[in-house]
């Protein structure tokens, strides 16, 4: 029922410079996929088939990797390397891929409100590529996208975690509807430490539905400054239409070096060696 998926891919990567300088921190591979394949896979598992992508500077590489390489399929065409480019042939032919670029960086919120001309007045998902969510039946935004089917209302995906780390995340606070839904009714960009209202950590996965622009176009700069999505969704949520859910699956943080190297042995364990 959800056919978009948003995905912010305009930062600019800062912690894993020199690696980041003229390539795209989403083109960053675990093992031999680069990180946002592994979400456009997670987006294609969920039923969605439109796949648009906030850009900015220096981010040519992210295009080309979903388009097709006649001079390297020519090269390895009839070869046994050719196998190799199943994965990514499937997913070009699976979905389409638009582009729109984001001239300022001003936060999650304004990435996201650049999307708007993508994706239109529907219900969508968005994806930060960053997060590395894996689990083995049933994705992060499938199980999200069933959740929608029945709530219809937008929901963030959560997970606990120590409360010294709460400070990196938006982190929520509401009713628990059942063990692992939770009506939200406060969330903070980043709390201050022994400010936050739980442990419940938003981690990189929405379903939004489409008010949010309105909502985003309102709302001022937060925390450091930037546009937060975060801000927008505690309005949105004043409608009592915004649901977190502590999904079912691992999350790895692959914008710190920590997460990464994790992610890495994970998939070449769990998923490359097999
Ligand atoms: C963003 C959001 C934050 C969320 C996090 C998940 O922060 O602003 O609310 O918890 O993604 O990864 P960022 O990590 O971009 O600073």
């Amino acid at each position: 029922m959800i056919k978009k998926c948003l995905f912010p891919a305009a930062g600019y990567g800062t912690r894993f410079l020199p690696a980041t300088k003229s390539m795209p921190k989403e083109m960053m591979p675990i093992v031999n996929k680069p990180l946002i394949e592994y979400g456009v896979d997670e987006a294609i598992q969920a039923g969605m088939t439109d796949m648009a992508i906030v850009t900015g500077r220096g981010k040519h590489a992210l295009m080309d990797h979903f388009d097709m390489n006649y001079e390297l399929e020519h090269q390895i065409s009839g070869t046994a390397k050719e196998a190799l480019l199943n994965d990514i042939r499937d997913v070009i032919d699976s979905a389409s891929f638009t582009y729109i670029r984001q001239r300022e960086m001003k936060g999650l919120g304004h990435a996201i409100l650049t999307g708007r001309e993508l994706v239109g007045d529907n219900p969508f998902a968005v994806v930060l590529a960053d997060d590395l969510c894996i689990n083995e039946d049933q994705g992060v935004l499938a199980q999200m996208a069933a959740l929608y089917k029945q709530f219809r209302c937008t929901i963030v995906a959560v997970e606990e975690v120590p409360r010294d780390e709460t400070h990196k995340y938006g982190v929520i606070a509401g009713e628990p509807l059942t063990d692992s839904i939770i009506r939200v009714t406060d969330m903070v960009e980043k709390p201050e430490p022994g400010k936050e209202p739980s442990n419940l950590a938003i981690i990189g996965r929405y379903i939004l539905t489409p008010d949010i622009f309105e909502i985003l176009e309102n709302t001022q700069p937060g925390k450091g400054g930037e546009i937060q999505i975060t801000d927008a969704l505690l309005e949105q949520a004043k409608n009592g239409c915004v649901l977190a859910y502590k999904f079912k699956g691992k999350r790895f943080d692959c914008g710190s070096v920590e997460g990464f190297i994790e992610a890495t042995n994970y998939c070449y364990e769990n998923i490359y060696k097999k």
